[in-house]
């Protein structure tokens, strides 16, 4: 099996898909702090890509410091996954991941995300429609055409992957799992909990663990990633070694240390170069965004930086007070200057 996850050095790391939060600004945070080997947008549901929808636009964004790059995409239709497979290869990803992972309940009720852990046909049928629109565009276009930063050289379709978790109301690794490493993936990421547990609770490292195991017998080209609570950078090296998987998917370790894929600790800095980060994002977020999006959204990322040191916490509430960027700049520039 000939794909950019296999070319890549192990283990491998990747940052999480996180709606709101992995956009293309936090990506350059990111690229800057200390990167991942591999980007993944946040999840975009196929039918509102394809009718061009402003939203949908927003969530795939990129560029070139964030290759490879890949584009996570939900919904339940196979039609509309073969077109946005399509539409991915002309947008100039690297690969397309599907969401069977998402538990929001008005998601899952349509039958998308998680809910395909129950409905296994559809899960299949959408593989491989994403698959065939992924060769079909290849076929179609080959590397001819420009990425944001050029000509590309794929040698071949996207690659399509598949996140999930290890079971619906309880975990069903071996079956569900399974069935999935039947469907000739480049790779599986498994998030260590089920769907009834939402975030709750700790990922199973142990059903990883069998995952990565089941994939010997049943699909040894697929590489099997783990996901679940990350948060110290030796764990990017000893996970793999511990659980047989060939990489580690980092979500909300990243909130705790911007410097985790770096293998430095992020709170070590001097207040003053924290509360910088924060004023580099808020700048980056406002370029890119004002009068297009919802400046509170940038607020859920001042408490990544603004943590443990004297005064962080007091600072933290000022800028929840703010509702404007220059007022929330204000306030950061007084506090980083004192
Ligand atoms: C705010 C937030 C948004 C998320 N959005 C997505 C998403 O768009 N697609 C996805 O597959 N998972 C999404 N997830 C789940 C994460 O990718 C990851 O599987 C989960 O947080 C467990 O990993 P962690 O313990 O390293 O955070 C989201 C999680 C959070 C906290």
């Amino acid at each position: 099996m000939n794909s950019f996850w296999h070319n890549l050095e192990k283990p491998v790391s990747v940052l999480a898909p996180m709606e709101d939060v992995t956009d293309s600004v936090f990506r350059d945070v990111v690229h800057r702090a200390g990167r991942p080997m591999v980007f993944v947008s946040e999840f975009v549901a196929t039918g509102t890509m394809l009718r061009g929808e402003k939203e949908a636009l927003r969530r795939l964004v990129f560029n070139e410091n964030h290759r490879p790059m890949v584009a996570q995409i939900w919904g339940n239709k196979p039609d509309e996954y073969y077109e946005a497979a399509r539409e991915l290869h002309l947008r100039g990803f690297d690969g397309i991941d599907i969401n069977m992972g998402c538990p929001q309940k008005k998601i899952t009720a349509k039958g998308s995300c998680s809910a395909l852990i129950n409905n296994p046909g559809l899960a299949a049928e959408l593989i491989v429609a994403a698959r065939e629109g992924a060769a079909s565009a290849y076929r179609e276009w080959g590397d001819d055409h420009q990425g944001p930063g050029g000509k590309l050289q794929r040698g071949g379709p996207l690659p399509v992957s598949v996140k999930t978790r290890i079971g619906f109301s309880r975990p069903a690794t071996q079956e569900w799992c399974g069935f999935l490493l039947e469907q000739n993936l480049p790779l599986l990421t498994v998030h260590g909990r089920t769907t009834a547990q939402q975030s709750e609770g700790e990922a199973d490292w142990i059903e990883i663990a069998r995952a990565a195991e089941l994939r010997r017998n049943i699909s040894p080209q697929t590489l099997v990633f783990g996901n679940g609570d990350v948060i110290h950078p030796s764990q990017l090296e000893e996970y793999p070694r511990r659980y047989g998987v060939d990489g580690i998917m980092v979500g909300r370790g990243i909130f705790t240390n911007p410097f985790l894929f770096a293998g430095e600790e992020f709170h070590d800095l001097p207040a003053a170069d924290q509360i910088r980060w924060a004023m580099e994002h808020l700048s980056a977020y406002r370029t890119a965004y004002e009068g297009r999006r919802n400046f509170e959204i940038m607020k859920k990322f001042f408490k990544i930086y603004l943590m443990g040191f004297t005064g962080a916490e007091e600072l933290r509430d000022s800028i929840m007070q703010t509702h404007d960027y220059d007022a929330a700049m204000d306030v950061l520039k007084r506090a980083a200057e004192a």
